[in-house]
């Protein structure tokens, strides 16, 4: 098959891409990947998936050598009637600034083998007003009247696959025709498509649902501190006000992580920039999520000092490294760690981790040695658990946190452990 007679293009095959393409395979769809990571196209192409995603690698595997083909190298000539861009869009190491690179690239690579009957959409999440101002000029220097959609990918880590073919699929196109096919395209695949005016009306849509997880996620981190220093215990006030209680459905407190929920709102802030407009909510709420790790390793740290403990003898487990534990996962992006390690780096003196799915060589790769969880507890001085991974109700938690040096510290963010005097609890004094 040339790459012409495939049904879609997929270009950047991570998470989204990945999954995106079972749901297309799952509904008939033939799916030529371009991914121009050689090994996670070969990979792929040979039916292995190097992430985690519940159902989306026996689909591959299925697929592979009839309906799918991975590449790492597109070559020339024309793609298919649909290219649906999903690489990343993150921001800029160490600022807050978008980085529109990938995207780019994947716009200028693409554009070489499209025509003004090709639908190209862009799924990466983007700035408002990228897909106009970056997209469809950069598609233009080829093609002098492009048809583009934004279509945003919204289903959860850990149930993509689900959500693909049940969740309603937002479509926003340049003009009625793009919106017709994006429309088209959707509906063998979902029940519900909901076209809106403009790109930009849909490049929004999906940045607002994302700040808004981070907003209520972090009203129920405010109520946490804020309890804490009132000497209350946070998830008691927020289960008793939910209770039979219609208004409002508040959230229990906890780390708000993952690839898109720590990125959307600063590509939401950068799009206002220009408009001299800072979206305070939303500013707010990502900076007392992003501050809630470092706040963990400080309140640590003080316990060891009240322990009599000096934290730089202190050998410290963090278990719990993917960004969160129920759907399982294996994503590392914007994980509660990342700020716990910053902070305890140098302060401690050693640091042993464990994570139920993510692999130790992963954990080796940030520079700590990987334990299982009976190796980590023992003889530990603090213990600090960052995610509430199914498995944890399968230890014998109790005699683990018997096993570690006296008096031991124990953060416990999600309440997995039993509640003993010595637990510290996220929004508890
Ligand atoms: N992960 C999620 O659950 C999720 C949910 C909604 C939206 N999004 C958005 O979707 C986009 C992709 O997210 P992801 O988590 O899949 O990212 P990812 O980094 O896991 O995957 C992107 C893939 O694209 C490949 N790639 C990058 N540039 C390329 C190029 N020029 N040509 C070919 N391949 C290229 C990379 O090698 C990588 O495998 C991002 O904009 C993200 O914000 C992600």
């Amino acid at each position: 098959m040339s790459n012409a007679d495939y049904d879609v293009c997929v270009v950047g095959l991570g998470y989204v891409g990945v999954t995106l393409t079972a749901a297309l395979l799952k509904t008939g769809k033939s799916v030529l990947g371009y991914e121009y990571n050689k090994a996670v196209a070969e990979d792929l192409d040979a039916g292995v998936l190097q992430l985690a995603e519940p159902g989306v690698e026996e689909v591959i595997r299925e697929s592979g050598g009839s309906r799918l083909r991975v590449t790492s190298e597109l070559g020339a000539g024309p793609l298919p009637p649909v290219v649906i861009i999903c690489v990343g869009t993150p921001i800029e190491a160490g600022g807050t600034d978008p980085d529109l690179r990938h995207l780019r690239a994947a716009v200028e690579t693409i554009a070489e083998g499209i025509d003004e009957r090709t639908l190209v959409i862009v799924r990466s999440t983007v700035p408002v007003g990228t897909t106009r101002k970056l997209v469809l000029p950069l598609l233009r220097r080829k093609v002098a009247d492009p048809l583009v959609a934004f279509c945003p990918e919204r289903t959860i880590q850990g149930k993509a696959l689900d959500e693909l073919l049940s969740l309603p699929q937002i479509v926003g196109g340049i003009n009625d025709e793009a919106v017709r096919r994006a429309t088209e395209l959707f509906a063998s695949q979902t029940p519900t498509v909901v076209p809106v005016s403009s790109v930009e009306a849909a490049e929004m849509i999906k940045l607002i649902c994302n700040c808004h997880t981070d907003l209520i996620y972090g009203f129920g981190n405010e109520v946490a501190l804020m309890a804490e220093k009132l000497g209350l215990d946070a998830v008691e006030l927020i289960k008793s006000a939910n209770f039979g209680y219609p208004r409002p459905d508040l959230s229990l407190p906890g780390f708000v992580g993952g690839s898109c929920l720590t990125k959307d709102p600063y590509l939401l802030m950068y799009a206002l920039r220009p408009h001299d407009h800072t979206p305070g909510m939303i500013a707010a709420a990502r900076q007392l999520n992003e501050s809630l790790p470092r706040r963990i390793g400080e309140r640590v740290l003080a316990a060891l000092w009240e322990r009599g403990c000096d934290p730089a003898g202190a050998r410290v487990l963090v278990s719990g490294f993917a960004y969160k534990g129920q759907p399982e996962t294996d994503d590392l992006r914007g994980a509660a760690y990342e700020g716990l390690l910053e902070l305890l780096r140098g302060r401690v003196g050693e640091i042993v981790g464990h994570d139920f799915a993510v692999p130790r060589e992963r954990i080796t790769a940030l520079g700590v040695r990987a334990v299982d969880l009976a190796e980590g507890f023992e003889g530990a001085h603090a213990a600090v658990v960052l995610n509430n991974h199914l498995s944890y109700r399968d230890q014998d938690l109790d005699a683990l946190v018997a096993t570690m040096q006296p008096p031991a510290v124990v953060y416990d963010t999600w309440r997995v452990l039993p509640a003993t005097s010595n637990v510290m609890r996220l929004g508890h004094a």
